[in-house]
């Protein structure tokens, strides 16, 4: 839906969340599938280890948030000329990313801790591990953090796919509901923020 014209786009709030977890999630991504390579040096492999944990416990706490801010500010109307078949696959395609990444971020922090393993800036801050030790808990969190990696890829490859689609072949506005990472105040006094 437009309002004179302006396609109608995220507010502030959604904008940063959306912009610097996409950020994260793209160092975590390969950070994450370097760090399980067997002939890495150590002292690399322990840097990517802590990055790769506490960068995605700080991602876990920021999904949540998102989910919340999400479920009690609906995304704005989609432009009238969107046709409905690229309507439902851009709807399914952001649930999906929204379960992708709290699975990932769920499995990731339940396979550390049910493993036994710290999380270093958590661990020194005093936060509890809130789950406790087993072996057979641990390794179906790590059977799913390594197999919902693959519905994350293919989701975020899909996503910017349609994202370039929009901003730089059909032109409609639909990139500009969602960049730049603060709302312009031009689309705030026309269109909805939310
Ligand atoms: C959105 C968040 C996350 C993403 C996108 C992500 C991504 C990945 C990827 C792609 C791998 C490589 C897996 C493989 O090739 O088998 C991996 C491994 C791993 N991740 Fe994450 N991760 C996330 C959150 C977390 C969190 C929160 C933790 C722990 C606090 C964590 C801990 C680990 C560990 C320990 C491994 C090594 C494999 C294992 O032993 O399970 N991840 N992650
Ligand atoms: C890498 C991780 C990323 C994730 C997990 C992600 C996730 C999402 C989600 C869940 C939404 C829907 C927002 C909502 O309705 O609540 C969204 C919207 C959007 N994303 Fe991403 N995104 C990522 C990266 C990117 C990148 C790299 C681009 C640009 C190239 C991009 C462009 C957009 C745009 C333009 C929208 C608005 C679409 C619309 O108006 O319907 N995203 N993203």
């Amino acid at each position: 839906m437009t309002q004179g014209g302006v396609v109608m786009g995220y507010g502030t709030v959604a904008r940063l969340l959306h912009w610097i977890m996409a950020l994260l999630i793209l160092a975590m991504i390969p950070a994450g599938l370097t760090m399980v390579q067997e002939d890495l040096p150590r002292p690399v492999q322990d840097a990517l280890f802590i990055f790769h944990k506490n960068t995605g416990s700080l991602l876990l706490v920021l999904v949540i948030v998102r989910i919340i801010w999400r479920a009690f500010h609906p995304a704005p109307p989609l432009p009238d000329h969107m046709p409905v078949a690229m309507r439902v696959a851009a709807r399914t395609t952001h649930y999906g990313l929204y379960l992708a990444v709290l699975t990932m971020a769920v499995s990731g922090y339940s396979r550390v801790r049910l493993g036994g393993f710290p999380i270093e800036y958590l661990d020194a801050m005093g936060v509890p591990p809130l789950l406790s030790k087993s072996e057979p808990a641990a390794d179906v969190a790590k059977a799913i953090h390594a197999t919902v990696k693959y519905a994350l890829i293919s989701l975020i490859a899909l996503h910017v796919a349609a994202a370039s689609y929009h901003g730089l072949v059909r032109r409609d506005g639909v990139f500009g509901r969602m960049w730049p990472p603060v709302a312009p105040r031009q689309a705030a006094g026309s269109g909805s923020q939310r």
